[in-house]
């Protein structure tokens, strides 16, 4: 029986992508699931009705609504065992291009959010000795061109889930993130551009990358195995490793990988 039978699990931003698939595994391991998205129309819409499921309207970068989901679960399964923080968005554009108030906006969705939604369900989780989970990036250990936003979004992250794993030592709470590569999903559809509006085509072959069930599959084996940190793929893992140990060369490297995609922002800036 999987570790997850039983348990009651939060997936914020589930309506698509990771956290639909992170929430349709955890349903399937026979979990009580709490879900929650902006939308909740298009929430409900995803899944079919389950009586161990339940769907939240929340919006994590408003503390209310944390608190809400929160509470809306206790009331109902009467605690919280674990809580995966993957509700985000992306962006890409130049930071000499793009409104600050972007850069707040992946903050206070992707960080905040996590806070929020942590702060909020603490107390229960460290009852229960559960799990606080982070869905990070790569771009949390290696800052990605066109992503500035990003990026500072997810080193945030990491920052502090890193102190309060440390805080929370000899609580018997788990504290973990992962750092899926790139993912078929809608993430590049909605990622903001330079004024805030949605890039609308994806820059990537979708088809191509791995897929989303495939990425929370090895999310829900990371919980199971108490895993520290998952990054998951071979580039991945290659970018976190060389960016260790040679940064300068990494720099040039991913300058390349962005200046190659369809589109690159990095254009402007390139001299050749
Ligand atoms: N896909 C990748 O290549 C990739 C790679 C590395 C890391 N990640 C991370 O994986 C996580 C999930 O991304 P995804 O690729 O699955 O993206 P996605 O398909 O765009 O799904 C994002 C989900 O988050 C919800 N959401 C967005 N803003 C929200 C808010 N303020 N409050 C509550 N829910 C919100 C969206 O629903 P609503 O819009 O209705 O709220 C949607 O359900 C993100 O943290 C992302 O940074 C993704």
């Amino acid at each position: 029986m999987s570790d997850i039978h039983n348990k009651i699990v939060i997936i914020t931003g589930a309506s698509s992508g990771i956290g639909k698939a992170l929430a349709e595994a955890a349903l399937a391991a026979g979990a009580k699931v709490a879900v929650c998205a902006r939308n909740l129309q298009k929430l409900q819409s995803v899944f079919p009705d389950n009586e161990r499921l339940l769907c939240v309207q929340a919006d994590v970068s408003v503390e209310a609504d944390c608190v809400k989901l929160v509470e809306t679960v206790a009331a109902m399964w009467g605690g919280v065992d674990i809580l995966i923080n993957n509700a985000g968005i992306s962006m890409r554009a130049l930071f000499e291009d793009t409104n600050t108030a972007v850069i707040k906006e992946l903050m206070d969705i992707n960080f905040w959010g996590t806070v929020y939604c942590t702060r909020a369900a603490i107390s229960h989780i460290i009852k229960a000795k559960g799990v606080v989970l982070g869905v990070s990036s790569i771009a949390g250990y290696r800052g990605l061109p066109g992503r500035t936003g990003y990026s500072a979004s997810k080193f945030a992250m990491q920052g502090f889930l890193e102190a309060l794993r440390t805080e929370l030592l000899h609580t018997g709470v788990h504290v973990m993130w992962v750092s899926p590569g790139f993912t078929a999903s809608n993430i590049r559809n909605v990622a903001r551009t330079a004024d805030g509006s949605a890039q609308a085509e994806t820059p990537l072959d979708e088809k191509k990358l791995m897929s989303a069930e495939e990425c929370a599959s090895v999310i829900l084996r990371g919980i199971e195995k108490r895993k520290r940190t998952v990054v998951m793929t071979s580039q991945g893992k290659l970018t976190v490793w060389l960016n260790k140990l040679f940064p300068a060369l990494t720099d040039s490297l991913v300058y390349k990988h962005f200046l190659n995609e369809p589109e690159s922002p990095l254009r402007k800036y390139d001299k050749k």
